[in-house]
């Protein structure tokens, strides 16, 4: 049968890596936001969720298609940031687990770490097809920055020794991939991205290579996950955080992968004393570029389709368990089936 595009759900895309290499800084670069400033530390202790409308996609990314048209069939990107911090791996386990697809960031100056190698055997596990952003390129001896630009035309720009430094990082990089099992190219140069895992340079603060990272975040996903992509309406949708919100009381931040969420659902949760059975009050997400786990203006919905991150506000939250399973009470369920699943998670 014929597929409508408009079928397509947005995918979810997990940010992963080893602490400080700029996870939250590409999202605050594609965002414009300055989300990493405000982290105890600079040290990300929570998943994240931000929707990236296809607008976005497509204005970040018009340099680099040089006129031509971006054939987007998607709604957007549903992007999940971690935590890189080894004592966090609940969190990596759990977002990775979220996801459709995943950026792997590396930091071009350190090579491979331990949080990146247990991020490598996550996505390994299930299977989850994922690009190496290969940040910081910025740092490079006297890298010649132009603000946002494609990482070609900005490699061409720069001094034979830079482009030679990076080309041996690049490499010895490459090699500790080998070495994990992985087939690796730069991401122009890769001619089968079926078996070889792309490799896109970025920098997070001066933003070169951020446009082809989102275009080959779409491009793949578009391209080789349709099946995977097609908007189901059986809800699958998992707590992340249980939050009180002056004004609307305890809420809980939820990212719903697959079907819809309506204002007055009954709503099924574990809690740490049994089962929580309770009706959507409001139905909440932050404006479009914006974070989750930051306190910010939210807007209204009467419902919701997936994928997208949302903050949920209805009574007795107050116990609701982060990591476990969301469900909604239709008018076939039984609720006392729904009160033994969500206590299983
Ligand atoms: P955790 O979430 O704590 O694991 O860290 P993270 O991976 O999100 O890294 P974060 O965004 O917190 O960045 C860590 C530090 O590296 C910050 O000081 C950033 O300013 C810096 N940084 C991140 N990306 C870049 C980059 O591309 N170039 C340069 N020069 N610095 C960067
Ligand atoms: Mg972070
Ligand atoms: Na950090």
């Amino acid at each position: 049968a014929a597929r409508d595009p408009k079928d397509l759900r947005s995918p979810i895309c997990c940010i992963l890596g080893h602490v400080d290499t700029g996870k939250t800084k590409i999202l605050d670069n594609i965002r414009r936001t300055n989300v990493q400033d405000g982290e105890a530390g600079g040290i990300t202790q929570q998943i994240g969720a931000t929707y990236i409308p296809a607008s976005a996609v497509e204005s970040r990314t018009e340099e680099l298609r040089k006129g031509r048209q971006f054939d987007l069939k998607l709604p957007g990107l549903l992007v999940i940031d971690t935590p890189g911090h080894e004592s966090f791996s609940n969190l990596r386990s759990r977002g990775s687990g979220l996801c459709d697809i995943a950026i792997l960031v590396v930091d071009l100056m350190h090579g491979l770490e331990q949080q990146t190698i247990e991020s490598i055997n996550l996505l390994k596990m299930r299977k989850t097809p994922f690009i190496i952003a290969m940040n910081k390129v910025d740092r490079l001896y006297k890298w010649n920055s132009v603000a946002n630009s494609p990482i070609q035309d900005a490699m061409a720009r720069q001094e034979e020794y830079v482009r030679k430094e990076f080309e041996d990082r690049l490499n010895q990089v490459m090699l500790q991939l080998n070495e994990q099992g992985l087939n690796v190219a730069l991401y122009w140069k890769n001619r089968d991205p079926r078996s070889f895992i792309n490799i896109v340079p970025t920098s997070a603060i001066t933003g070169e290579g951020i446009p082809d990272l989102l275009q080959l975040v779409v491009k793949l996903t578009q391209s080789l996950m349709v099946d995977r992509l097609m908007f189901v309406n059986s809800l699958e949708s998992t707590v992340l955080e249980v939050k009180q919100i002056e004004g609307l009381g305890t809420t809980i931040d939820v990212v719903l992968v697959n079907g819809m969420l309506r204002e007055g659902d009954t709503i099924v949760v574990c809690g740490l004393g049994g089962p929580i059975v309770t009706t959507i009050r409001a139905l909440l997400t932050p404006q479009p570029l914006r974070e989750i786990r930051v306190k910010g203006q939210y807007v209204h919905h009467k419902e919701l389709r997936a994928a997208m991150g949302v903050k949920i506000a209805a009574h007795n939250l107050e116990s609701a368990v982060a990591g476990t399973q969301l469900y909604v009470a239709g008018p076939d369920d039984d609720v006392e089936d729904l009160k033994d699943a969500v206590m299983e998670d």
